[in-house]
C-alpha cells in the first residue's frame, strides 16, 4: 500500500508540534501578558512613553527574560507605543500621555528562547466618538480574525474576513504592515495579511503553526507614509486615526489557542 504523508507535513510553514515546544511557545505568550496587564494601570495620562518603555524593560529583566524589539535591526526600545496618526513601530519619547489620546502598547519578549507578542490599543481619558470607534473596530477585526481560522484553513481566510468587516464600517485596513509567523524566530513565514492577497491561498494553518493576527484600522484611507527619519515610525498618509491589537495565537489540532489572553484587559466582546 502506498504510504500515506500525514497532511500536517505538508505545510511548509514552521510547526511546533511536541509538548515541550508548545509548552515554550505556552509560557513566552503568558509571560508577555503577564507584562501587559502590568503596563495597563501605568497607561494614563500624564505618564510618558519612555516612563512605559522603561517599567517593562524592568519587569521583563526583573523576571529573567528578554526585551525582543531592543536591538532587533537596531531597534532602540522595549516597547513600541503607537499614538493618534502612528499607525506602527512607534518608538517610545518624553511625550506624556493626555486626555483624547489612543495609544498602541505592542510588548515582544523572550522567554527561554521563545518569542511572545501582542498589543493593545489604549483611550487615555475622555476620547472622541471618531476615537472609539476605530479602536472598537480594531479590536473587533482582530477578533473577527481569530474566528476565521480553523485546522488546515488557508491563512487569506483572516485577510477576507477582516477586510469585508472594515469595508462594512468604512474603515481602512492597512496593508503594508502585516501579522507574522513567530516562535523561536520574532518573524518567520507565514506572512498573515489582513487584507485577501492571493498568496496566502497557499500558506495552510496546520496544527503547530505559530502566528499573530494585528490588524491594523485606520478611520480614514489604509495607505501609510514611509517610516519617519528615526526609521520606524508609520504614520497614515492622510493623518487620521488608526489603532491596532494583537494577539499570538497556536494553531492546534482543536482550533486556534490564543497564547496571549491577559487577566485584565478587554474581553471578547468587549465594548470601549
Ligand atoms: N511587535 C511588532 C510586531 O507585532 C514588531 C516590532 S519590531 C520593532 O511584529 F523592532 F519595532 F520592535
Ligand atoms: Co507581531
Ligand atoms: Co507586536
Amino acid at each position: 500500500m502506498k504510504r500515506m504523508v500525514p497532511l500536517r507535513r505538508r505545510s511548509g510553514l514552521p510547526q511546533y508540534n511536541t509538548d515541550e515546544e508548545r509548552d515554550g511557545l505556552r509560557a513566552a505568550g503568558h509571560f508577555n501578558a503577564e507584562l501587559l496587564d502590568f503596563l495597563r494601570p501605568h497607561v494614563q495620562s500624564g505618564i510618558t512613553t519612555d516612563q512605559l518603555d522603561a517599567k517593562a524593560e524592568e519587569f521583563t529583566r526583573d523576571h529573567g527574560h528578554i526585551p525582543a524589539c531592543l536591538g532587533y535591526n537596531g531597534y532602540p526600545k522595549t516597547i513600541c507605543s503607537s499614538l493618534n496618526d502612528v499607525v506602527c513601530h512607534g518608538i517610545p519619547n518624553d511625550r506624556e500621555l493626555r486626555n483624547g489620546d489612543i495609544v498602541n502598547i505592542d510588548c515582544t519578549t523572550i522567554v527561554d528562547g521563545w518569542f511572545g507578542d501582542q498589543s493593545e490599543t489604549f483611550l487615555i481619558g475622555e476620547v472622541s466618538a471618531d476615537a472609539k470607534r476605530i479602536t472598537q473596530g480594531a479590536f473587533d477585526a482582530l477578533w473577527i480574525g481569530i474566528h476565521a481560522v480553523h485546522p488546515f484553513c488557508a491563512v487569506i481566510e483572516i485577510g477576507k474576513a477582516i477586510t469585508k468587516f472594515a469595508r462594512e464600517q468604512g474603515f481602512g485596513v492597512v496593508e503594508n504592515y502585516q501579522g507574522h509567523g513567530i516562535g523561536r524566530k520574532f518573524h518567520q513565514e507565514p506572512g498573515i495579511p489582513h487584507v485577501p492577497f492571493r498568496r496566502s491561498r497557499s500558506d495552510i494553518l496546520v496544527p503547530g503553526v505559530s502566528f499573530t493576527i494585528e490588524p491594523m484600522l485606520n478611520l480614514g484611507a489604509a495607505g501609510t507614509k514611509p517610516p519617519l527619519d528615526d526609521g520606524w515610525t508609520v504614520l497614515t498618509e492622510d493623518g487620521s486615526l488608526s489603532a491596532q491589537f494583537e494577539h499570538h495565537i497556536l494553531m492546534t489540532e482543536e482550533g486556534p489557542e490564543i497564547l496571549t489572553l491577559t487577566k485584565n484587559g478587554p474581553k471578547e466582546g468587549h465594548r470601549f
